[in-house]
């Protein structure tokens, strides 16, 4: 695989969508960024919402070749856990079969593909799983988000399949593990969050960098974007409050094992980083630098202008 100029216009699916928003907003000013829509209506400045129906390939293809991107980022989906869950053909729809229908499009047009995964497809017995690692799904949006990824591969094989666990900032219709935490204690409630559930969180532009860094790269196949350190649910909360100065006493540690939840979930979701640091040359980034940028996007302006990007 050759290496790629860095695009000219991208297209990112489930354009109102967490990661979406903030990849948008991360790249706007290096190249058009497109969102495609579905049903919450979207308003960020600088980058045009467009229509897409991913359930169709003939019109994916004609709205593809109408609007000529360079790149598409699929990460469009079910990501409530609980909702895969209680509605498996659903989420099979969204996860996988949507995937399918972008990755197909895209390789017949010639396009490059990121395509958006996730860490939650392991058993989560042990840690910092590798690429190579075989996947365990224990629930039915791990189970749709591994055949998205097969079906990707088969239909585009220079497909780069991004594996994540990432946060930043939301808005009001769908907010992040990082608002959670940050807007719950900062209106003074008391958050209780898991010591036996372990990541490795990245900062959602951190991981855009490395995404489009990878592609330019030539990099094609699975790689884990995720951040160097390996941290509890608790252990990530407190950072984050030390960070933002607010009342660590707050976050309380809690326990998944007792907690009622509808889907199983593995315990050690991290995932090793090894493979993309050493394509890239430099590391990903650890918490500290993560909820410094985080600050700083808050200054600047991004958390009021994602908060209002998106109708409730
Ligand atoms: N959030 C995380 O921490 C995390 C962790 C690991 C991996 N991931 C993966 O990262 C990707 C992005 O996650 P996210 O948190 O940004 O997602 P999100 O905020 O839940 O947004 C999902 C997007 O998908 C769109 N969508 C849902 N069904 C659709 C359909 N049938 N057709 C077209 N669009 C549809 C939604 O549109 P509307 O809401 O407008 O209908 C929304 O824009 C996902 O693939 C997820 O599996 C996320």
């Amino acid at each position: 695989m050759t290496t790629s100029l860095p695009p000219k216009r991208i297209l990112i699916t489930g354009g109102s969508g967490l990661l979406a928003l903030n990849w948008a907003c991360r790249m706007r000013d290096q190249c058009e960024v497109y969102l495609a829509r579905h049903t919450h209506d979207i308003r960020l400045r600088d980058t045009r919402v467009v229509p897409l129906e991913l359930e169709s390939i003939d019109s994916l293809l004609r709205r593809l070749e109408e609007y000529r991107p360079e790149w598409v980022v699929h990460t469009a989906g079910i990501t409530s856990v609980d909702q895969c869950e209680r509605e498996p053909a659903l989420a099979r729809a969204a996860n996988a079969v949507l995937a399918r229908n972008v990755a197909e499009a895209t390789a017949r047009l010639g396009l490059r593909l990121i395509h958006i995964s996730t860490d939650h497809l392991f058993a989560g017995a042990r840690s910092m799983y590798r690429e190579d690692d075989v996947p365990e799904p224990l629930n039915e949006y791990a189970r749709t988000k591994l055949l998205a990824e097969q079906w990707v591969v088969q239909a585009h094989p220079e497909a780069l399949v991004i594996r994540t666990n990432f946060f930043g900032w939301g808005h009001a219709a769908r907010r992040s593990f990082s608002d959670w935490i940050y807007y719950g204690l900062r209106a003074g409630e008391a958050l209780t969050l898991f010591d036996d559930v372990f990541i490795t969180p990245i900062l959602a532009d951190r991981l855009v960098a490395a995404a489009h860094r990878l592609l330019e790269l030539g990099a094609s196949g699975v790689f884990n974007v995720v951040g160097d350190e390996r941290l509890s649910k608790h252990e990530f909360a407190a950072r984050l409050a030390h960070a933002f100065q607010l009342p660590e006493a707050l976050v309380q540690h809690g326990n998944i094992r007792n907690a009622r939840l509808l889907a199983k979930r593995p315990l050690d979701m991290s995932l090793s980083n090894a493979k993309a640091r050493q394509r890239l040359g430099a590391s990903l980034g650890n918490a500290a630098e993560f909820l410094l940028e985080l600050r700083q996007q808050d200054q600047n302006g991004r958390r009021d202008e994602l908060l209002a990007a998106i109708a409730e």
